[in-house]
């Protein structure tokens, strides 16, 4: 499939995204206003670029953390696993905690990631979420935050990958297959 040519069309501009990521620093700091110091945790690999935009837009004390969760398809959709590749270095309970992640697809990531971080205790946890499939949802969840809700195109760029390559572009784009498949 990474073999198959493609283009990228551009979905979202930087500009655009940049203006979204302040609005949502602006209502993430003024729900987390009261906080002697938030927990931004980023979910690895895809939300690096996003995290780091967000962050830098809080106008409140802040520390960042990281977590690796990856999810593997077994024969059913229904029962796919999720395993903690890297988790927090520092402990959330009774923490204010905001999780950071570039895209909800199935939710099977994030909702397995909130169960896990929900059972540490925290005084409260919310998702900011950049991208929002929600017609590709299997399991209910929804970030506190989004930044843009989208259609089931296949997107990547800031932060987000097609076999590991493209999370460098400034902006998401969609990609489009040039040949078709076989
Ligand atoms: C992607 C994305 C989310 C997850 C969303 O991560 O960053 O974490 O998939 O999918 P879901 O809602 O269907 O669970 P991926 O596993 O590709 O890893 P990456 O962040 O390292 O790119």
């Amino acid at each position: 499939m990474p073999d198959r040519p493609y283009v990228i069309d551009e979905m979202i501009s930087a500009k655009t995204i940049a203006a979204r990521v302040e609005a949502l620093a602006a209502d993430i700091t003024a729900h987390f206003a009261d906080t002697d110091k938030l927990i931004v945790v980023g979910l690895l690999r895809g939300s690096f670029v996003f995290i780091a935009d967000l962050v830098r837009e809080l106008r409140l004390p802040v520390e960042v953390d990281f977590l690796e969760a990856s999810s593997y398809g077994n024969s059913t959709q229904s029962s796919r696993e999720v395993r903690i590749l890297k988790d927090l270095r520092g402990e959330i309970e009774g923490r204010d905690v905001l999780v950071v992640e570039d895209i909800v697809d199935t939710g099977f990531t994030l909702s397995h990631v909130m169960h896990i971080l929900q059972g540490r205790k925290p005084r409260r946890l919310e998702i900011c979420a950049l991208l929002d499939k929600p017609a590709r949802r299997e399991v209910p969840i929804k970030a506190t935050w989004t930044g843009f809700e989208i259609p089931d195109e296949f997107v990547v760029g800031y932060g987000i990958d097609f076999a590991q390559r493209n999370r460098n572009l400034p902006y998401i784009g969609k990609v489009r297959f040039t040949q078709n498949a076989g």
